[in-house]
């Protein structure tokens, strides 16, 4: 099993960092145009695998990605202090073009997960420039997200975040929506539950979603970037496919005519299906607008 990562930086390195400790590669190539970088990172890690298990880990040039079974973007520039998402695009695109036509040369057939921001666009322009199936090319979306969604969810309700099934759906970035109408603890619709619970100092649900929106602003005005969720969310996502688990997951997935966080079933062929939500009349309203604000994007780029 080879995997190949575009970008040592840090959401690249400590991706590498969490995948090496799942045990599921022989072969990791990372790549940089910090070549000096890549290196360094990859002497690193190899270092750890005597705590692991034998993993070739190394740097490479466009070609070493040659027959790599999945393949993670995460080259481009970031996020600064009160930037959005979408203001990288212009900065992100070539880049991203550049990889699209390296891996298309190099590596056709390989899995392909971008990270790279604004990622629905960008896992959009990728897909386009590659010219391949839909089902192989995705984008993180909003798994991390709906990871910062469950995550508060369970401090707030006092209940581990793993019992918590709701999804944050639509743009990675300040149109996101959570699908509260579909959102359940323990199998019990987080509005009952909410019912007859009595917490006095409760956060209530408006202020955990507007925490979840704002989650990477207040992370990045303390720490100057964001990491160690987003790798741990790109890390499980890739071991999820590679064993073929068909979980769910709200990766960036080609949804009409558009790349956007939704829910979808994903296997070792990629996406499977995506699984329609009920949601909201108000919830739809503002999936629908995030659905335009993507598009509108994509419009401006083609023009
Ligand atoms: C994040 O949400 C910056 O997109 C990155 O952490």
């Amino acid at each position: 099993m080879k995997l190949s990562i575009y970008g040592a930086g840090r959401v690249g390195a400590t991706t590498a960092f969490a995948i090496l400790e799942k045990r599921l590669f022989d072969e990791i190539v990372l790549v940089d145009i910090n070549k000096s970088l890549a290196e360094g990172e990859a002497m690193d890690l190899l270092h750890s695998t005597p705590f692991l298990k034998r993993t070739i880990i190394r740097s490479g040039n466009a070609e070493d990605i040659t027959g790599s079974d999945v393949i993670i973007i995460t080259a481009g520039a970031s996020q600064k202090e009160g930037e959005t998402r979408l203001q990288l695009l212009d900065r992100n695109v070539g880049i991203i073009q550049k990889i699209a036509d390296e891996i298309k040369q190099y590596s056709p057939q390989s899995i392909v997960i971008n990270v790279t921001n604004p990622v629905d666009v960008l896992t959009y322009v990728l897909w386009k420039r590659l010219e391949t199936d839909s089902a192989k090319v995705l984008g993180t979306g909003t798994i991390l997200d709906t990871a910062r969604l469950r995550s508060l969810i369970g401090i707030n309700c006092q209940v581990s975040p793993v019992s918590v099934h709701a999804y944050v759906i639509g743009e990675h970035g300040d149109s996101e929506v959570v699908a509260w109408s579909a959102a359940t603890i323990g199998g019990v619709k987080i509005k009952e539950f909410c019912n007859c619970c009595d917490r006095k100092n409760c956060l209530g649900l408006e202020k955990i979603e507007e925490e979840v929106r704002n989650a990477a602003y207040e992370i990045i005005k303390r720490k100057g970037a964001t990491n160690y969720a987003i790798a741990q969310a790109t890390a499980n996502f890739v071991e999820s496919i590679l064993k073929d688990e068909q979980r769910v997951w709200t990766p960036s997935v080609l949804y009409e005519d558009i790349y956007i966080g939704y829910p979808a079933i994903v296997g070792r062929q990629g996406v499977q299906r995506i699984i329609p939500l009920q949601l909201s009349r108000e919830e739809e309203q503002k999936f629908i607008h995030s659905c335009e604000i993507i598009r509108n994007t994509l419009r401006q780029l083609k023009a």
